[in-house]
């Protein structure tokens, strides 16, 4: 059977923590790459990204690299896309040229779940619509494991667009699953109506042991009804109020971020922020993904 990386949804509690821990193993060879540069000899993956990337996109061809595979990138604004091709037919010729895997990113919801049963590799979704981000989720979960050691327990802060974000979206998957807490905060429009408990920012900052910050998705619907400063006053991580954090709560954005709106450069460079490690987590992450993904 082809083995499709589409959701955590789709995934056992202990088929996550088997990711985590061959990512979190993964980590431990940042000193000695000569060890697991052999793994994925001869594999070849294809990058085909729908939608901009800067994170997910480099972090999966680092993270190819980094085993030994091969990269091949396409990008639909200097591609056969101009000419009709649709993303079907795209993702088959790529699988008909013989690589070995594709990762996909595109602004619908479904149509990942569409096309991977029509073809006879490996599909890995890094970014659908609304709907999943499930690779961003396993680097979301490696991070708070490397701080927290446990996730069990663990109360997680989401705070911005979350009706629009699949961030959110495989966090609150993760969540359920692997039994931490998660609570939505933002503007009341932006918040999906959900078993999760949404609650007051400002009241809810000090009992969290993680807070997720997230970027207004403009790209995903018609905009919020609030200016940005106006946002940043209600709902931006300021200086103000990173002094009600605790001194073990982490902060945490999946990038790209907008500095001033939803934090202010003193959160994404303070001491508790974590932003920079999920950033080079995802390439651990994406390492575990890619080895499951090529295992016969
Ligand atoms: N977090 C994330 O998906 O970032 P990119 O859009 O830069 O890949």
């Amino acid at each position: 059977m082809i083995k499709h990386f589409l959701a955590l949804a789709n995934f056992s509690p202990s088929e996550i923590s088997t990711f985590l821990d061959r990512a979190y193993s993964f980590s431990l060879f940042k000193k000695s790459p000569d060890k697991i540069n052999h793994l994925l000899k001869n594999k070849i993956f294809s990058n085909a990204f729908f939608e901009a990337s800067t994170r997910t996109r480099s972090s999966f061809e680092i993270a190819a690299k980094r085993l030994g595979a091969e990269i091949v990138n396409f990008s639909p604004e200097n591609s056969s896309t101009k000419k009709g091709e649709t993303v079907y037919d795209t993702l088959k010729c790529l699988e008909s040229l013989g690589v070995n895997g594709i990762i996909l990113r595109h602004s619908d919801d479904r149509l990942i779940e569409l096309v991977a049963p029509k073809l006879h590799v490996p599909l890995i979704n890094a970014g659908a619509g609304k709907y999943e981000h499930p690779s961003q989720g396993l680097l979301d979960l490696l991070t708070l494991k490397k701080e927290f050691g446990e996730l069990k327990g663990l109360r997680v802060g989401i705070c911005g667009d979350i009706l629009h974000s699949r961030v959110a979206g495989s966090m609150m998957v993760a969540a359920k699953k692997l039994g931490f807490e998660v609570v939505l905060m933002g503007p009341e429009n932006l918040i999906p109506k959900n078993e999760f408990s949404y609650e007051n920012f400002d009241k809810s900052l000090s009992t969290l042991d993680a807070i997720m910050m997230l970027r207004i998705q403009h790209e995903r619907h018609d905009g919020i009804f609030m200016n940005q400063t106006d946002y940043r006053q209600s709902f931006g991580l300021t200086v103000d109020r990173l002094t009600k954090l605790q001194k073990h709560t982490i902060i945490m954005h999946p990038g790209p971020f907008n500095r001033g709106v939803e934090l202010d450069d003193e959160a994404i460079e303070h001491p508790q922020s974590r932003i920079w490690a999920q950033m080079e987590n995802g390439v651990y992450a994406r390492m575990s993904i890619l080895e499951w993904a090529a295992e016969e």
